[in-house]
Formats: C-alpha cells, sequence, structure tokens
C-alpha cells in the first residue's frame, strides 16, 4: 500500500488520502484490520455511552428502521423468522428487526468492541440474539443457508474492500427463497462536499475512489481523541454498478433497485431545503435467492 500522501482533500479538520484501490486480499485484510481499530475506538467512547438510552429505546418498542426499508421489505412479521444483520455495530438497528416482529436475530460486526455494546443491549433487554466479532469476509459458515433476509447498509458498503468475497457471503448465508436487502449512501455522495450549503462537486474519480483518513466528522460522532493519535481507517467507493453487479453474479436475482433523495442520517447537514429532493443520497436493493 502506498503510505506517501497524494492529492490529500480536506474537510474542516480531517485530511482523506487518496488510495490506490486494495491490490490483493492482503492488503483487503490489512485496511479491514485497521478499520477494525478505528471501530472499535469509535464503539468505546460514543456509542458505548449510548447504551442505557438505546435499552431504553428498544424495550419501549421503537424500531430504527427506515421508511424506504419497510417499503422494501413489508411486513416482517409475516416471512422473516431467522434475520442476520452484516456490520450491525452496536445492535440497534439489529434489534430493532425484533421490535419489526423478526424471530431470531444475528450480528456480525468487525468491532468486538461493538459487539461487546450489542451484547451488553440483548442482555438488559433479556432478549435472544447472536452476535459474532468477525469481518464480514469471515462470517462464520455454520451460518450458511439460515437467513431469510440478509440485511445491512446505513454506512456499510465504503468499510469493504473485496466487493465479490462480500457478495458471496451475502449469498451462502440465505436461505432458498431469502431476501438480502441493502439500503445506503448514494455512491454519487461521494462527490458532493458535505459542508457545503448547496450541492457542490469535489473533483475525485467517481469510478476508481479509495481513501484513507483518521478522525471523524462532527455530523457523525466527532472527535474524541486526538485525531493523529487515531487508528487510521480506510474507505472504498463502490459505484452502484459495482454493487449490483457483484450481487447478480452470485446468482441472486435483483427485485428492486431504488434511487432515493432521503438520507439515513444528515450526510448534508447544511444544505437549504431548496436542494433536498433533487439528487440521490441513498439507494435501496432488494435480491433474492431463487435457488438452492
Ligand atoms: C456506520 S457503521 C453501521 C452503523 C449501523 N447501521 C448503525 O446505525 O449503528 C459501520 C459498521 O461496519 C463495521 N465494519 C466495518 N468493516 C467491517 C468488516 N470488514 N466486517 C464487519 N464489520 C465491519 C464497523 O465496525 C461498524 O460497526
Amino acid at each position: 500500500m502506498n503510505d506517501q500522501p497524494s492529492d490529500d482533500r480536506v474537510l474542516n479538520d480531517l485530511t482523506f488520502r487518496h488510495e490506490a484501490p486494495a491490490a490483493d486480499s492482503d492488503d483487503v485484510k490489512r485496511r479491514h484490520t485497521g478499520n477494525r481499530g478505528a471501530w472499535n475506538e469509535v464503539a468505546v467512547h460514543s456509542y458505548r455511552k449510548d447504551l442505557d438510552e438505546r435499552v431504553a429505546f428498544l424495550k419501549a418498542g421503537k424500531s430504527n428502521m427506515h421508511p424506504i426499508e419497510k417499503q422494501n421489505l413489508g411486513d416482517l412479521s409475516t416471512w422473516c423468522d431467522t434475520a442476520i444483520h452484516l456490520m450491525c455495530a452496536s445492535g440497534r438497528d439489529t434489534l430493532s428487526l425484533l421490535n419489526e416482529g423478526v424471530k431470531h436475530v444475528v450480528g456480525i460486526d468487525i468491532s468486538d468492541e461493538h459487539i461487546a455494546n450489542a451484547r451488553a443491549t440483548s442482555e438488559a433487554l433479556g432478549v435472544a440474539a447472536t452476535w459474532h466479532a468477525c469481518d464480514v469476509l469471515d462470517t462464520p459458515a455454520e451460518l450458511d443457508g439460515t437467513a431469510d433476509l440478509v440485511y445491512t447498509g446505513r454506512g456499510a458498503m465504503c468499510w469493504l474492500h473485496d466487493l465479490d468475497a462480500w457478495a458471496a457471503v451475502v449469498h451462502r448465508l440465505l436461505k432458498p427463497g431469502g431476501v438480502f436487502h441493502v439500503l445506503d449512501d448514494h455512491p454519487f455522495v461521494w462527490l458532493l462536499d458535505p459542508d457545503a450549503d448547496k450541492p457542490v462537486y469535489f473533483d475525485i474519480d467517481y469510478f476508481t475512489h479509495s481513501e484513507s483518513s483518521q478522525g471523524w466528522p462532527g455530523s457523525y460522532v466527532g472527535n474524541f481523541i486526538p485525531i493523529d493519535q487515531q487508528t487510521r481507517k480506510y474507505e472504498r467507493l463502490w459505484t452502484l454498478a459495482a454493487i449490483v453487479n457483484a450481487v447478480a453474479n452470485t446468482g441472486l436475482r435483483i427485485e428492486h433497485l431504488g434511487e432515493h433523495p432521503e438520507d439515513y442520517w444528515p450526510s448534508m447537514p447544511n444544505w437549504k431545503d431548496e436542494y433536498r429532493g433533487k439528487v440521490p443520497l441513498t439507494f435501496s436493493l432488494l435480491a433474492r435467492k431463487v435457488s438452492g
């Protein structure tokens, strides 16, 4: 991996260093391992503090499911016994699925600290849930063929550095007839300055962009330890075509692809209302395993 700065872009206090896309499986592993360190820091310094609030939210029967997800997936209580949530963080979205009528949930996350938070959340609620701390690419084989729903997104895709290996995991986890769903940031959003008050174009390569950085934007968790002491994390822009093709190439049948002006977090916090609704901020994809 090239450790020399080149084509850096700076946003507020954060510097985003251009990286070549991962060269091989060792490079993928190295970037995912870096991301584990960075997400462990966030899990300990941010999500852990939210445990009581998360438990109260879920105990009240509330759900974090997005209206787009509800529209695409319908009434989960009628068809989903087991949902596997890939890249589940501290379990708010995973355990929301129980409140939506799913009978058993499984959460996978590379951050052992996020999984510790998720486990503490389900224990405080007194509900059964299964948690695995591992790279999504190493999701245990014992889960193969067990999912009515493989659920992911909301800030997941950009952390992956091997899309075909990821799609193969999605495919092997699903039961025949099972559904894969993702709602995530539209890749077009990478081209926009999130600090601007209107859509402002960044000069980055939509087709190959990959970067690393230290620190987090204030519109997400902010910075709890000095930025230069934080673990370097690695992100990748996957085009919509790359995502759709990776899923379709496993044999899953694409049943829905949506591009949406709504976001699921304040991705463009300063935009005036007049700019909203005109550009896609998220996409959703639903695919089904039609055969064994
Ligand atoms: C933006 S968070 C997802 C947030 C979640 N939707 C929520 O609202 O809490 C991204 C998650 O992906 C996890 N992650 C990143 N790379 C991963 C990998 N290779 N395998 C498994 N999990 C990963 C991180 O640890 C983090 O919890």
